[in-house]
């Protein structure tokens, strides 16, 4: 069985997470999109751009990158069953999906143009371990997108007061920026930029409710069943009281360098 690990302990992405992941954390087509924008703006011009999605998870973001960036691009993900979903549901000509995690890629050295971890570098039980094996993978001068929360950042997202709790939990599972940048500038990378994004309330809020209801949300993996049945039937009940309101959110990517010349 694969785990991870952060503060609050593992998120079991084998036996619960991987069934209404790819469900609960779709995106459209065009916040797939944006995000695709973001990171280009990031990243150098040229074609083809070789690219690692570590933490890949079902392949959300994998076959755009590819199409974007050219590829091949590898979906590195530790979890078996995250990785059957995305090799079933999630294909591309030039993606690859590996068997690896943060501290084990099964790559060369100096093979990446860019890593992009989405929602995944909190899950890694050695960071330390991760930021030095990234520092092997991506190639000198190549960059690390590191799509996260962070402690003193963390999202007012459109369900937060039905989980009043959530917000400690965030604050628990995810490093601030300054943690971020220590682990990474101490394994041989620059600091580019932090990339403050509005995100918008995309579709339906019935839907989105649904959606949530499959807790595909690694924070609700540290509530209590109680916390979590009771925020659910507040927001059945506010949703048919029409007083539950759609609100955007905020996402932060942090952007790295691998230093020239840094290992070797
Ligand atoms: C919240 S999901 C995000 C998946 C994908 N990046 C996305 O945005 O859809 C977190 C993923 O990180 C993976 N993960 C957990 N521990 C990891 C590790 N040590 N190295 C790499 N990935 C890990 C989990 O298996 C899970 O698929």
């Amino acid at each position: 069985m694969e785990t991870s690990t952060n503060a609050l302990g593992p998120v079991d992405y084998d036996t619960a997470q991987h069934a209404g992941y790819a469900r609960g954390r779709a995106l459209s087509a065009a916040a797939i999109q944006h995000y695709m924008q973001v990171f280009a703006d990031r990243l150098p011009s040229r074609r083809p751009l070789v690219g690692v999605d570590l933490g890949a998870g079902v392949g959300r973001f994998t076959p755009a990158l590819a199409e974007t960036f050219g590829g091949p691009v590898y979906g590195v993900e530790p979890s078996g069953r995250m990785r059957a979903v995305a090799e079933a549901e999630a294909t591309h000509p030039r993606v690859r999906y590996l068997a690896g995690e943060g501290a084990r890629m099964p790559l060369p050295d100096a093979q990446a143009d860019f890593l992009l971890m989405f929602l995944s570098f909190h899950h890694f039980p050695d960071q330390r371990a991760a930021v030095t094996e990234i520092a092997r993978v991506v190639k000198p001068g190549g960059r690390v997108l590191l799509r996260s929360t962070f402690k003193e950042r963390v999202p007012n997202h459109w369900w937060r007061a039905y989980f009043p709790r959530s917000q400690a939990v965030e604050e628990a599972m995810f490093p601030s920026v300054a943690e971020a940048r220590a682990l990474f500038e101490a394994g041989g990378f620059t600091t580019v930029e932090l990339v403050e994004q509005e995100i918008p309330f995309e579709g339906d809020l019935a839907e989105a409710v649904a959606r949530l209801k499959l807790r595909a949300v690694s924070v609700f993996e540290h509530m209590t069943e109680a916390e979590l049945q009771e925020g659910f039937e507040a927001l059945d009940a506010a949703l048919a009281a029409g007083t539950l309101e759609p609100r955007p959110t905020t996402g932060d990517v942090l952007v790295f360098s691998r230093a020239s010349g840094a290992f070797g």
